[in-house]
């Protein structure tokens, strides 16, 4: 670890008192002229420190941006974010994975960014957001499974969302197949993308999208009818730092029950979270329409209908209409 990160960890192991310069100093092996110039540059990234004589160094405030090291800070995941990037701007982070998961990246790498000038959702859609208010990532995965189960790892998203939100008092339920909502507006979405080699999926990149702090009611009237924002729902800003690390603990957890070829556990979750299941629904599939009773979801995540004749058809992808 270098000496600002050490630097920065004994600040944040120590918000509530001061860390004397002298004995930071002697513990890193250093003068407290380095110590004092280190600080300096820390400040210069925007963290608030206040520097006291004779009591030392406290930090007040950490800057609002999604820095790596304040989201690893706490992360105790074991393959979601041992390496993660943050981007001022980028046209995609999903640009960017799939770039970095071509080049061999490892499994977990997580992409962030402020601002995208490309975002893409699903079905060809634009996804919009203003810069440094929401949380926008990529995610590498190399499961090893079919592709045609590749909808379990967005529905694992998709709940990792809803278990992030948990941590703001939010209770969300997810439409299908990914969109997560709060009372019938999108907070956030997901977009998996996968390169196969033979039958298996090489890699995914899962892109997520949430709005975090963006006041989507002060917006035009047709997104304030389908969008809602963290910041709309809890009526203050929040810590899009802390919103991050939950996604990827979250996201941790249920990747892993993937990897041990466990997805049952996810499923269960899904039915409890879903507003979809339990309803006669329509669904455009491509260019065609299906009619039928959302019935349940098999081990792939893929939606199960009975159709009015109780014939049976499993939906990977479509949209409701
Ligand atoms: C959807 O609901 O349509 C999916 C939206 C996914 C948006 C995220 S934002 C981060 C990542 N980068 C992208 O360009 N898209 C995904």
């Amino acid at each position: 670890m270098d000496i600002e990160s050490k630097l920065m960890e004994a600040l944040h192991s120590n918000r509530e008192g001061y860390i004397s310069g002298a004995e930071i100093a002697d513990e890193l092996g250093i003068t407290r002229t380095a110590i004092w110039k280190h600080i300096e540059a820390i400040r210069n990234n925007g963290y608030d420190i206040e520097a006291v004589p004779h009591l030392g160094y406290r930090l007040l405030k950490v800057p609002d941006r999604l820095i790596p090291r304040e989201i690893e800070m706490g992360l105790e995941t074991e393959i979601i974010g041992k390496n993660i990037v943050t981007y001022r701007s980028c046209s995609s982070t999903s640009d960017i994975a799939e770039e970095k998961a071509r080049s061999g990246a490892e499994e977990g790498t997580v992409i962030f960014a402020e601002y995208q000038t490309k975002g893409r959702g699903r079905l060809g859609r634009t996804w919009l957001s203003e810069k440094s208010m929401d949380l926008l990532c990529s995610v590498i995965l190399r499961p090893g499974i079919h592709p045609s189960s590749s909808s379990i790892l967005t529905v694992s998203a998709a709940l990792s969302i809803c278990e992030m939100l948990r941590h703001f008092g939010l209770s969300a339920t997810i439409k299908w197949p990914n969109d997560v909502m709060i009372k019938n507006k999108k907070i956030g979405g997901v977009l998996t993308e996968i390169k196969t080699e033979a039958d298996i999926i090489d890699y995914a990149v899962m892109g997520i999208g949430v709005n975090i702090n963006s006041e989507i009611r002060k917006m035009g009237p047709d997104i304030r009818k389908t969008a809602t924002s963290v910041f709309d729902e809890c009526g203050h800003k929040a810590d899009r730092i802390e919103a991050g690390r939950n996604l990827l603990s979250a996201l941790d957890r249920k990747y892993r029950f993937i990897r041990s070829k466990n997805p049952g556990c996810i499923i269960k979750e899904y039915i409890d979270y879903s507003s979809t299941l339990g309803n006669v629904i329509d669904i455009k599939v491509g260019s065609a329409a299906l009619h039928g009773y959302a019935q349940g979801f098999d081990d792939t995540g893929a939606l199960i209908i009975r159709r009015d004749d109780n014939s049976i058809e499993k939906v990977i992808s479509g949209e409701l209409i």
